[in-house]
């Protein structure tokens, strides 16, 4: 199958770009920046020119992995985040319906309002900040565009090695290393989800022909301080640096969903091995940390 991968250089994007070609896909992919590298520039903004880079492709499968991402931005920025967000996927979207490829996007526990999770994929979407609701509107985007060809695979609190990455597991590293206090808010409940899991379960989900939407995350919800502590014991940091705060003391210019997190049963029903649990992969990030000092 030829898998075209639209962010190809971003968190997830580089880890489902690397699972289809373990599992011997032809993967192409994009990112938005003109950098050295395997990826070729593609803005998302320019609709003539997506659907001109999908002609050429002709893939049978895109997986959608760029957005603007940064929650904070796009609280100030809602014209910027939507524009990309959701008037970029809707060219993304018609591209793939002028080719016959299906689409895969990825959206976010951001699109719920954080007063009942962990949620399943049926429970009713209410976010409360703007990137939330420009991942939202992409996903209805894809629903109207694609109706009978598209996978919404929703993920949360992503992590790994990745150098140069804003990941949490990464500012958490760059700050213990430093010996600087990082403030953690101990009121966040999540589904830390292990990138290179996202890119496993998706090949699965390919495989079994999976359509709608499937909620992807890590096997345990956690909130972001004993996740932070987790993470730190595992790398061997200092833990006493992470200093547990209620979200509201952060003074953060987007609301955060609380009590959010998602269920993965549909999910356990299609993989054949479970999602990682914290523990184990923290060990392989360690090996990676070790590998590179
Ligand atoms: N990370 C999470 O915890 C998380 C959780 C839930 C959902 N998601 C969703 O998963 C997807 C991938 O997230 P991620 O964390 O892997 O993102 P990321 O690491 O921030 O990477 C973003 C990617 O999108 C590209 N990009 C940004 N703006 C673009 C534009 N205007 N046109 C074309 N490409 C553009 C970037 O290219 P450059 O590298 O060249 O800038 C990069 O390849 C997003 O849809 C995000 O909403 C992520």
């Amino acid at each position: 199958m030829k898998v075209w991968v639209i962010g190809a250089s971003g968190l997830i994007g580089s880890r489902c770009a690397a699972a289809f070609a373990q599992a011997g896909h032809r993967v192409t992919g994009t990112r938005r920046q003109a950098l050295p590298g395997p990826w070729r520039p593609l803005d998302l903004l320019d609709g003539p020119v997506v659907r001109e880079a999908i002609r050429l492709e002709q893939p049978d499968l895109v997986l959608l992995a760029a957005a603007l991402t940064n929650v904070d931005y796009a609280e100030g920025h809602r014209q910027e985040v939507f524009d990309v967000n959701v008037t970029g996927t809707g060219y993304v979207a018609e591209a793939c319906r002028s080719v016959g490829a299906r689409l895969v996007y990825f959206s976010s526990d951001y699109v719920f309002n954080g007063r009942g999770g962990p949620y399943a994929e049926d429970d009713p979407p209410d976010p409360i900040n703007v990137y939330g609701a420009s991942k939202l509107a992409g996903e209805e985007q894809i629903v109207q565009l694609l109706p009978d060809a598209h996978l919404i695979v929703r993920t949360t609190v992503v992590y790994d090695w990745h150098p140069g990455g804003r990941n949490f597991v990464m500012q958490l590293v760059e700050q213990l290393r430093r010996g600087q206090v990082m403030r953690v808010p101990r009121d966040q409940l999540g589904s830390p989800t292990w990138a290179p899991d996202i890119g496993r379960a998706l090949v699965a989900l390919c495989r079994a022909h999976a359509s709608g939407i499937f909620h992807v995350v890590g096997p345990e919800r956690l909130n972001r301080y004993d996740f932070a502590r987790a993470v730190a014991a595992g790398l061997g940091l200092n833990e006493e640096l992470i200093d547990p705060v209620a979200t509201a003391k952060l003074a953060q210019a987007a609301a955060r969903p609380l009590s959010a997190g998602m269920s993965h049963s549909r999910l356990n029903a299609v993989l054949q091995e479970p999602m990682t649990p914290v523990r184990d992969s923290v060990a392989a990030i360690r090996r990676c940390m070790e590998a590179q000092a």
